[in-house]
């Protein structure tokens, strides 16, 4: 039996983003954070570096803003850059007021240890040794389980969201989204006053990711599928260092280990980052993957190697014990061996518009965290700045949500989820098919170098794929699976669309048919509609 819930805010994600929005919440409105996998699967936990913010004396937040246009290739948009940097330390006190365990320092004059990643011209990470994710992750949930007005719902897929066009009230506002609940396979209506996305990412579109598997793009296929605008989703980032080891799925190597002296090295111990750019291997992202890429394709060799040994196992133990105990688990001793690495999909820069409070086109629909396009990354996030912008992105939308709550609230009855039409699926082999074929093109066509050629080839394989998908879609009855899949290759069409629309190389969108950097920064905004620039 399909049922109707209500609550006051949906919170479809229960990662930072979406932890820190509940929380900051008043305790008279009745929360519900959904999360399709259990609590701690996304990104967040799995945060290694740290959170980046101006917090010792000698730094500035002109520097910070500065790292941030430049490693976003001078896409970024200035508004909301300084908005989301002025905001940081604020966003940090929060953490340190919810407990989090961040690494102390005593010779520090913030009282912390601060570590470097690519990009940034100061020590300005603030971390918990190489877990920062899982410290926040940690703290924050056990604070929503004290919560009494939060309730933490798990395996339950949001399919799409609910607008007034799906209703008779007037305007566009969302009132709430279909979810699926996984041990029953019933799609309940959700009512909520507010709905926010803080859904993640997209990298698992990719072959080779740093993500885990959830990360397929479904607060952003189901923001386009509502009427929202999507922004410079050619931007993916790859991470420059993920464990290359067969037995090993997504494992990344922290930032802060280059950070800290690591040096990347060719299989014959030569170091190479000389031949790329001038700050070596603390370079931002883009430049660092690429320079991966081209040495792999030039030798041949399936990984190159980071090595930082030289700082001994006294000092890698107790900076990096996640990194040093799963290496060993590997047969990889770091304290005397260099790391096999290669990049991975790690990112996603674009994502749905939203205004300063996390305000989508659409009334009373939310998106904050990596779901989301503020402007702050341009066409290259730069390091540690997304659990930043996960942070302060939360408290604004919770303020917002609150500040504008209405005094009367009215309760639509929404219409049950049709499966009338459709019938069991006997032929899944078609979702694991496309999943791997996607997954896989869009590795080889769109990755870190792309060419026209190879983008309209991706494209006549989504545009197939989008119609063998809609199609099962229409007929079968929907499994988590096939929402993912339907999700991931929508998503991988918006990547293709704009990266096709970007005549240029900028940040870590790079093609051989343009090459240089046009003169004028512009941002991709797709409409449901209709595709154009601004
Ligand atoms: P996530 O933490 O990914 O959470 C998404 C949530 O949405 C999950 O609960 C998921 O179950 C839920 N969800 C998704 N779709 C649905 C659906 N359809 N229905 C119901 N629930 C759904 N950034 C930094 O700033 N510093 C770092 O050191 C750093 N290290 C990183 C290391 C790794 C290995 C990775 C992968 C990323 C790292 N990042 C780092 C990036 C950063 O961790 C993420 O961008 C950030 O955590 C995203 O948070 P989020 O709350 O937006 O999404
Ligand atoms: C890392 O620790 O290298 C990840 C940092 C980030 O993604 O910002």
């Amino acid at each position: 039996m399909q049922q109707q819930f209500d609550y006051d805010v949906l919170v479809i994600g229960s990662g930072a983003a979406g932890l820190s929005l509940a929380l900051q919440l008043p305790l008279d409105k009745r929360v519900a954070i959904i999360s399709k996998r259990e609590l701690s699967a996304g990104s967040s936990s799995r945060a290694q570096g740290g959170i980046a913010a101006v917090l010792d004396p000698t730094d500035d937040i002109q520097n910070h803003i500065q790292d941030t246009i430049e490693a976003g290739a001078k896409l970024g948009n200035n508004k909301a850059i300084r908005f989301t940097i002025e905001n940081a330390k604020q966003s940090i006190d929060w953490l340190i007021g919810q407990q989090v365990p961040f690494t102390p320092d005593n010779d520090d004059p913030t009282g912390y240890h601060l570590t470097q990643e690519g990009g940034h011209s100061h020590r300005r990470i603030i971390h918990a040794a190489d877990r920062t994710g899982w410290a926040v992750s940690e703290t924050l949930l056990q604070r929503a389980t004290e919560a009494k007005n939060i309730s933490l719902l798990t395996h339950k897929v949001a399919v799409d969201l609910i607008t007034n066009a799906k209703t008779d009230l007037p305007g566009n506002r969302c009132i709430g989204a279909y979810i699926m609940d996984q041990q029953t396979g019933h799609i309940d209506s959700y009512s909520a006053q507010a709905v926010v996305l803080a859904t993640g990412g997209a990298s698992k579109v990719y072959l080779y990711t740093s993500n885990s598997d959830g990360s397929s793009g479904d607060g952003i296929a189901m923001a386009w599928r509502a009427g929202c605008r999507i922004a410079n989703m050619e931007f993916n980032q790859f991470h420059p260092t993920c464990l290359y080891h067969p037995k090993a799925k997504s494992f990344l190597i922290s930032e802060a280990v280059r950070g800290e002296g690591g040096k990347l090295r060719l299989a014959n111990g030569d170091a190479f980052m000389q031949r790329f750019d001038d700050r070596l291997e603390l370079a931002p992202r883009d430049i660092v993957a690429r320079a991966i890429d081209h040495e792999m394709k030039r030798s041949g060799d399936d990984c190159v190697y980071l090595d930082i040994s030289h700082r001994g196992k006294d000092f890698i133990v107790e900076h990096f014990p996640t990194i040093y105990e799963r290496c060993l688990t590997y047969g990889i001793d770091i304290s005397q061996d260099p790391i096999p690495v290669v990049p991975a999909a790690h990112y996603t820069c674009g994502g749905i518009m939203t205004n300063e409070h996390g305000l989508t086109d659409i009334e009373g629909l939310y998106a904050i965290g990596e779901t989301a396009f503020t402007g702050l990354h341009g066409a290259n996030r730069l390091a540690s700045n997304s659990l930043l912008e996960c942070f302060v992105y939360a408290q604004s939308a919770a303020r917002h949500i609150t500040t504008t709550w209405p005094a009367e609230i009215c309760r639509p009855v929404i219409k049950s989820w049709d499966t009338s039409k459709v019938t069991d699926s006997d032929e899944d082999v078609i979702l694991s098919h496309n999943w791997d074929e996607l997954r896989r093109f869009m590795w080889d066509y769109v990755g870190i170098v792309r060419t026209n050629k190879r983008l309209k080839r991706a494209q006549h394989r989504v545009d197939l794929l989008l119609g063998e998908i809609n199609e099962f879609y229409s007929n079968y009855r929907v499994t988590s699976d096939l929402v993912e899949l339907r999700n991931l290759a929508l998503v991988a069409s918006l990547i293709i669309a704009s990266a096709q629309q970007r005549k240029e190389s900028r940040g870590l969108h790079y093609t051989l048919d343009y090459p240089n950097t046009a003169s004028v920064p512009r941002n991709t905004i797709l409409t449901p509609h209709n595709y154009h620039w601004v």
